[in-house]
């Protein structure tokens, strides 16, 4: 279990990940450097981006604002960014490849995913990642929106096993069956919306769990995610929310709380369903 921003969890192809990182999804290109150089001024060492959130240039100017600002490497921090998967050919995979490292400013990610699976429509594209990380300009490469039989159909052609899926997951759809196969994969979970997009923070009983711990829900949330061993991503633009969300090493969830966290699961969603979103 990590018990710092800075801690690393170890994937299956020996990279090391950051647990707990910060999101830039809805953030427009021109706000996005101020958030990500304050995000790694509050500690945050994994920035995650995506070729459809149109904010890669920004994030770039901020890690470079950020690192400035820190006297910290390029190497400290881990860069993820995604492909909008589109049935793109092997070519076209490789060029948004590029884009996206050019709009970063970077010479290598340490994570790339595959945002959605669509309808059959990733093995191109995965082949393409394969190769790119085997030219080094990728540390790991992963999937995203993938449930089991994605995971399945990947498998048949894959070499290289992912070595995450990043996925949808917060109390109300904990995943629990897709993190059970992926386990036996070895592939971790990575949750996106972690806090539901903020619209779970008034639910009486993580309410009444953070009032016990004198914590806020959203730091209950991402300790039940750290504790589960799921990493996550979270987003915020406010420096104070980042240091709050980031202020979740110093307590622990009793194995019953973490029970009655599991029982809130609806299976509900607040993104697309990843069988009805083709495009
Ligand atoms: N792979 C995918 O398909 C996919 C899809 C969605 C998201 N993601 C990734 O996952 C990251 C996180 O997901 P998300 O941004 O959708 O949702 P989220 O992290 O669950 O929630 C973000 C929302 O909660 C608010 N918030 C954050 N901390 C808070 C706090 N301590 N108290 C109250 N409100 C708080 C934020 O507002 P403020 O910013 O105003 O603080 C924002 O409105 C994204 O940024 C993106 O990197 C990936």
């Amino acid at each position: 279990m990590i018990t710092s921003l800075n801690d690393r969890i170890t994937l299956n192809n020996g990279t090391k990940i950051p647990g707990l990182g910060l999101g830039v999804f809805q953030i427009p290109d021109a706000d996005t450097a101020a958030v990500v150089s304050a995000g790694i001024k509050a500690g945050y060492r994994l920035i995650d981006t995506a070729q459809i959130y149109g904010n890669e240039t920004g994030t770039g100017a901020g890690i470079r604002q950020g690192l400035a600002a820190t006297g910290l490497k390029r190497e400290d921090l881990f860069i993820t960014s995604k492909l909008w998967n589109n049935h793109l050919t092997y070519d076209q995979t490789i060029t948004a490849f590029n884009d996206s490292l050019t709009k970063l400013g970077l010479d290598y990610l340490d994570l790339y995913l595959i945002h959605w699976p669509g309808d059959h429509a990733f093995k191109d594209a995965y082949l393409a990642l394969q190769d790119l990380y085997h030219a080094g300009k990728i540390k790991a490469i992963g999937v995203s929106n993938f449930d089991i039989h994605h995971l399945e159909e990947l498998a048949e052609f894959a070499e290289v096993t992912p070595v995450l899926n990043q996925v949808e997951s917060h109390p109300r759809l904990n995943q629990a069956a897709l993190r059970e196969y992926a386990a036996t994969k070895d592939i971790k979970i990575q949750a996106w919306s972690p806090l539901m997009q903020g619209q779970i923070l008034k639910e009486p009983t993580l309410q009444a769990i953070a009032a016990k711990h004198q914590k806020s829900v959203a730091q209950v949330i991402l300790r039940w995610d750290i504790q589960r061993e799921v990493l996550l991503v979270v987003k915020s633009v406010h420096p104070e929310r980042m240091a709050s969300n980031a202020a979740v090493f110093d307590f622990s969830l009793t194995a019953a709380e973490m029970a009655q966290i599991d029982a809130l699961n609806q299976n509900f969603r607040v993104g697309p369903n990843p069988d009805q979103f083709d495009f």
